[in-house]
């Protein structure tokens, strides 16, 4: 027989993992970066986001630790949560994912990506995480070997290609993300490739070649008072190009 728990946990993970079909079948796709957005009126800029044809929210978490900069945790989650039925792809630049990763699925997270970087045992954390119910990413910094993921990619649906250094927005591209990608397609084709940090005009379609699904952005979108616009042209010259 089942609980009341098992039952609420059968359902949010029935919803995450459609919501994980839907990531998936996004591709290619412009995730807005929550992080430059206005937070005093999120609800509205939620909207905006919808209205401009987003299909996927991006969370960047961040704990002033792992990361010298301090964002926010699960209570903007569960804010969101309220105000879209977007999918939520959190990402999170914490020393400790494991520890808060089912407060975030809790808070309604539909995929929780944990750095590399950040944690001893990456296949126990990603078998963790996918215990949760949700979609489970990896994210790996320039800086770090591509050697470091081979133990994990066997339990992961996604790998995030930083091309700038976690911890900010409006910094440089990183070119050697492309050569990243590029790997990472060859020798998986089934992962989904997601790519962060000074996307816009110009880097998009270099990573979208590269063999890039999903394209995370924040100032090339908030940077502009039109996001319909800026989203519209990030994928026109996406597909302009392929
Ligand atoms: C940086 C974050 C990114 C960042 C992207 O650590 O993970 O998501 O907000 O911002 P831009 O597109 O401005 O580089
Ligand atoms: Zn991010």
């Amino acid at each position: 027989m089942f609980t009341r728990t098992d039952l609420s946990f059968l359902l949010k993970a029935y919803m995450s993992l459609s919501a994980m079909e839907s990531i998936r079948h996004a591709s290619p796709a412009v995730l807005p970066s929550l992080l430059m957005c206005d937070f005093g009126d999120l609800k509205s800029e939620v909207a905006r986001l919808e209205a401009a044809g987003t299909k996927v929210l991006h969370l960047d978490v961040m704990d002033g630790h792992f990361v010298p900069n301090l964002t926010y945790g699960m209570p903007i989650v569960e804010g969101l949560r309220k105000h879209t039925s977007l999918p939520l792809d959190v990402h999170l630049m914490i020393s400790d994912p494991l520890k808060y990763a089912k407060s975030f699925v809790d808070a309604g997270a539909d995929l929780i990506t944990f750095h590399v970087e950040a944690v001893a045992d990456s296949a126990k954390v990603a078998t963790s995480i996918a215990e949760l119910g949700v979609g489970v990413g990896v994210a790996i910094n320039p800086s770090t070997p591509m050697e470091k993921l081979d133990v994990c990619l066997a339990h992961v649906d996604l790998v995030l290609v930083m091309s700038v250094e976690a911890g900010f927005g409006g910094q440089a591209f990183n070119p050697i993300a492309l050569d990243r990608l590029k790997e990472l397609r060859l020798r998986y084709p089934e992962l989904i490739l997601e790519i962060d940090g000074g996307i816009n005009l110009e880097t998009i379609a270099l990573a979208r070649e590269a063999g890039c699904d999903l394209f995370v952005v924040g100032s090339a979108i908030f940077r502009h008072s039109d996001y319909k616009a800026a989203i519209s042209n990030l994928m026109n010259v996406m597909e302009v190009r392929n």
